[in-house]
Order: structure tokens, then sequence, then C-alpha cells
């Protein structure tokens, strides 16, 4: 039977909501082009309180209703009507490491703002984060969107059973359906180095272009699909092995990153398997520790200049953060 999320439900301001970030297992860039994609939500999040106020405000900034893209689409998309607002953002994500803080802000923002007009069902949160956070990067899937939202684990354009909702964007159309969480601990580790999704986005399509794409699509979608079978059968061995096909490929379309790879080379010893994570470019790794040698990961990592996390899978998506009752 299809799992039903619950919706974001009605409440009046003040209202404050919080979202996970994200990591992709398998899939990255491929799922831009129609191929599966594992992800999960991940324990860093992003809150938002919203306050009505006299001017509208993203962090004391009274200009970022203008020249923040992505606080600009979501008032414009849910909040085109709506009185002057005080938005507070506070993060563990790190921002522009692909572990999904953009996407984390715009959906705690859309849910927070979607309870304020009445409460907000989930696919309609996914579906409206999607058309805010692609319109603000110009490029992109749903798939960090949806994680965000959907929490745990999921398949985009992969895996079985009904999926929980789709997102469509001109003829591209992307369905969603939970994985079993198989309950391991993941280290993702920041590299430092900040890069832009949508030109990494771009970069690929144009490599996906040339002669040969088809062929690499196709090696990314039998990947994608083998990860998301040992993930359903919690077959560590062949996740591990995985990851290392799926960094090749991300290699050979160019999104690696001499910095990421010094850290795939120092987490080798203590991980299982790992890979970059997200766009790339800079931005962050996803390891799979060798069970025991957690703590050893995370040592040699930051010894190589990383910003290691161990993250587990956030169960739960986007929510509305309950006010503490009075004293
Ligand atoms: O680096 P991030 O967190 O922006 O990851 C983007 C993942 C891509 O597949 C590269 C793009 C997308 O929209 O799916």
């Amino acid at each position: 039977m299809t799992e039903a999320l619950p919706p974001i439900p009605s409440a009046s301001l003040p209202v404050s909501a919080r979202a996970p970030g994200k990591c992709i297992v398998f899939g990255e860039h491929a799922v831009v082009h129609g191929a599966p994609e594992l992800v999960f939500a991940i324990d860093l999040e992003t809150q938002v309180l919203v306050r009505a106020a006299p001017a509208t405000v993203l962090n004391g900034d009274s200009a970022a209703a203008r020249s923040n893209p992505y606080f600009a689409r979501a008032l414009a998309s849910v909040w085109a009507d709506g009185p002057p607002i005080d938005v507070r953002a506070v993060s563990r994500i790190p921002r522009a490491a692909g572990l999904g803080s953009s996407a984390a802000f715009v959906a705690a923002l859309t849910a927070a703002l979607g309870a304020a007009t009445g409460g907000i069902d989930r696919p309609t949160l996914a579906r409206r984060s999607f058309q805010i956070e692609r319109g603000a990067q110009g490029v992109g899937s749903p798939g960090d969107t949806t994680a965000v939202v959907g929490g745990g684990f999921l398949a985009i354009n992969g895996g079985p059973g009904e999926p929980l909702w789709t997102v469509e964007d001109g003829p591209r159309r992307w369905d969603v359906r939970r994985v079993e969480d198989p309950g391991w601990v993941w280290v993702v580790a920041h590299s430092g180095i900040p890069r832009s999704t949508a030109d990494a986005v771009r970069a690929v399509g144009e490599r996906l272009a040339r002669p040969d794409g088809p062929r690499l699509l196709a090696q990314f979608r039998e990947v994608a699909e083998a990860g998301l079978r040992a993930v359903g059968r919690a077959d560590r061995a062949e996740v591990a092995s995985l990851l290392a096909r799926n960094q090749e490929l991300l290699r050979e379309v160019g999104v690696s990153h001499p910095r990421l790879e010094e850290l795939l080379r120092a987490a080798a010893p203590a991980a299982e398997g790992a890979k970059l994570t997200g766009a790339g470019a800079g931005g962050s790794i996803v390891a799979l520790p060798v069970p025991g040698k957690e703590t050893e990961l995370v040592r040699r990592i930051a010894r190589a200049g990383g910003l290691p996390f161990v993250v587990r899978p956030s169960p739960t998506g986007a929510a509305l953060v309950e006010a503490a009752p009075d004293a």
C-alpha cells in the first residue's frame, strides 16, 4: 500500500517550520535527464520562523525579496497577496555544498507560508518547492526538493510500487517512490570548494549531448537501478562497489575535482565505498564507513582538510516546529 505522508496543517503567524538537507547516493546529474536517483534526507536541517512585520525582510535584509532568487520566488509562489513578513532562517547545512541547503530553505519556507495560508498537502509542497528551486536555478530535477519534503530514502524514477507523487516540468516527468532505509550510518564531508549547481548541470548536459552521451546516460541508469536493488536488500558490499562505479561515471562527465579526489583517497582505508554527492565540481563526498571505523573515517577526512559530518537518514521531511508551550 502507498504510504500517505501527512499534510502541513493550517497555522497562523507566527509560524516556524524546518526541513532536512539531503544526500544523493546514486544518480545525480543523470536524474535531470530522466534516469533514476537514490537520495535520502539527512539529519542536518534548516529552520525558518515567519512573523508579521512592517516590511518584508529575510534575516534582517530588506533587499532579499528582490535580490535572493529563492526567497523572491517563494514569496511570489505562495505569498503573492500576503502581508509583509519577517523571516529568520538558521541552518546547520553547509551552503553550496551539495547537501541540499537551498532545497531545505525553500521547503521550510514554503511549508511555513503554506501553513499560514490554510495548510498544504505534501505532493503540492514538493511540486511548489521544485518550481521555486528550478525557477531560481534555471535548471535541475526535483530530486533535492522531493527528498527534503518526503524525508527518509526515496527513489526518483525507479524502484517498485506505486509512486508517492509525480513532478512534471514541461515534457519531463519524475515519479517518487519510498525506499526502505537499510539502517546504515553514512559520512558526508564538504570539500570547502563552493560551486554553482546550475553551471555543473549545464556542463554535464553538454557532455551528454555528445555522440557517446546516450551510452553514458545508460550506464548511469544501470548503476542507479542496481544501487536501488542493492540498498533494497541491504547489500553493503554491492552498494560500496556501485558507489565506486558511479564516481567513475561522474569523473567521466567532468564533475569531479582534485579536492574531492583527495578526500576520496583519504577516506578509502576506512570506507567501504565513497563518491562525490550532489552537483560536484567542488561540494561534498558521501562515504559508507567500514563498520566500527566511523571515527577513523571522520579523522582521516578532517586531516585531509574536509569538513565531515556523521549523518543518519532523517525519517521525516519538512514539518512545522511546534511552539514551546507558554510557561
Ligand atoms: O549539488 P546539489 O545539491 O545542488 O545537487 C544537485 C543534484 C543534480 O542532480 C546535479 C541537479 C538536480 O537538480 O538534480
